[in-house]
């Protein structure tokens, strides 16, 4: 077994750091009170290869492997996770179920764009009463022949103004359940379709999140990904994917945090030394570095699996449930070694904090994690 990462590996892990640093941390704090989509910035990514990176490069992409994106999701996230969010669900949500189930021809007409950062894409399967039970589907794609006719409300969409391409849940025949979903790709100028109302969040407050409205959006058939009847079984591929993306998030929100409180307890004096010189405190930060680096190995682990084509699904579901764990407990961890300073926005920690418990919900709860890994675990 070698953890030794590739020379490719660390410029990209490089990159990432650099990008974060000189371009996310500058105005984060202020994004973050504004509730402002960092749309400079994420155009800089796009330009970076970022938005794209595993993507293949006959579509524009940047031919990396998930190793290498769990590395730049760390990176990108210690200083910006609403940046960081959009970056995943372009990535492996978007842009991996277009690569990997779409025609040639969405890929030509979408990927090419959305690998770029040109373009972003939303990924479109919640609703107000189908969250983590999301064979409820209750938007409607009713075949009309040559297009589907899209009715419905999506809630807490990432990237939902900012983006101008969405991939669409709906039901098409309610009788065959989750076997008659589909998965439409749907334009922002779709007559039709409307951007609604943007959520107010506790954290990630710089992504954009907001419910979307179909009424009689028509949809081409040639918009459909795979066949007939391939929605559901699509929406939940991609989300083994798109959960190392938020496993890494949740890492890199968590050794974020954690940096800035090793640093700061080397600054700050009490009792006549550095805190860090307090068996308190050292227990602490030995805690949270352990239980960091356990959550590295598991996004590496389930990134690894991924790109050597081997089953993922329960690795990127073990890697979600413990990463985002793991930031829930480091950055409340992080906040009381700054004390009093940890409570107030100029030392990031406790933006981190909120943006922290985002990752215990989105992409399936923790709940849904276990229910993931306990049904690979039970297939024997
Ligand atoms: N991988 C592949 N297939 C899976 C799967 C997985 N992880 N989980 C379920 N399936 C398949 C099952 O094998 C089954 O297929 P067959 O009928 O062909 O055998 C089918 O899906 C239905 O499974 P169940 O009957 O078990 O369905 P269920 O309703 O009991 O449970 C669930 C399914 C796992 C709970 C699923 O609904 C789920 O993952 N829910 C969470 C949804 C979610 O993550 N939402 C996040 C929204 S997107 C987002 O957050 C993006 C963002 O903005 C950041």
């Amino acid at each position: 077994m070698n953890f030794e990462l590739t020379e490719e590996q660390l410029a990209v892990q490089a990159a990432a750091r650099d990008f974060a640093r000189t371009e996310l941390l500058p105005g984060v704090i202020e994004r973050d009170e504004k509730q402002q989509f960092p749309a400079e910035q994420i155009k800089k990514m796009g330009e970076l290869g970022f938005m794209g990176m595993m993507v293949d490069p006959i579509y524009n992409g940047g031919g990396m492997d998930s190793v290498s994106y769990v590395l730049a999701m760390e990176e990108i996230s210690k200083i910006d996770a609403s940046a960081s969010v959009c970056m995943s669900v372009n990535s492996s949500l978007v842009c991996w179920g277009l690569e990997t189930y779409g025609t040639e021809e969405q890929k030509q007409k979408y990927l090419t764009r959305l690998a770029t950062g040109e373009k972003i894409g939303a990924f479109c399967l919640s609703e107000p009463e189908a969250g983590s039970d999301a064979t409820s589907q209750r938007t409607t794609a009713e075949d009309k022949g040559d297009h589907y006719l899209l009715n419905g409300t999506k809630n807490w969409i990432t990237n939902g103004n900012s983006a101008s391409i969405y991939i669409v849940i709906a039901q098409t025949d309610p009788e065959k359940k989750h076997k008659g979903i589909n998965a439409l790709i749907v334009e922002k100028d779709m007559e039709g379709f409307v951007v609604g109302k943007k959520e107010d969040k506790l954290g990630i407050r710089g992504s954009d999140t907001h419910s979307l409205m179909f009424t009689d959006v028509k949809v081409p058939k040639a918009n459909r990904i795979g066949e007939d009847g391939f929605g559901f079984a699509f929406a939940m591929a991609s989300l083994n994917g798109g959960r190392i993306g938020i496993a890494s998030q949740a890492l890199g929100i968590a050794s974020g945090a954690y940096e800035l409180a090793l640093a700061y307890s080397k600054e700050r004096k009490a009792f006549g030394k550095e805190i860090s010189q307090h068996q308190a405190i050292q227990f602490k930060l030995a805690d949270m570095a352990t239980q960091i680096e356990a959550a590295r190995l598991l996004c590496l682990q389930a990134a690894s699996l991924k790109d050597q084509k081997k089953p993922y699904a329960h690795a990127s579901a073990m890697a979600k449930l413990f990463a985002s764990q793991v930031a829930m407990d480091t950055t409340v961890e992080a906040v009381q070694i700054h004390g009093g300073y940890g409570f107030v926005k100029e030392y990031h920690v406790e933006r981190l904090m909120r943006d922290a418990k985002i990752t215990q919900i989105y992409e399936g709860t923790s709940e849904i994690q276990r229910i993931v890994i306990a049904r690979e675990l039970l297939k024997g």
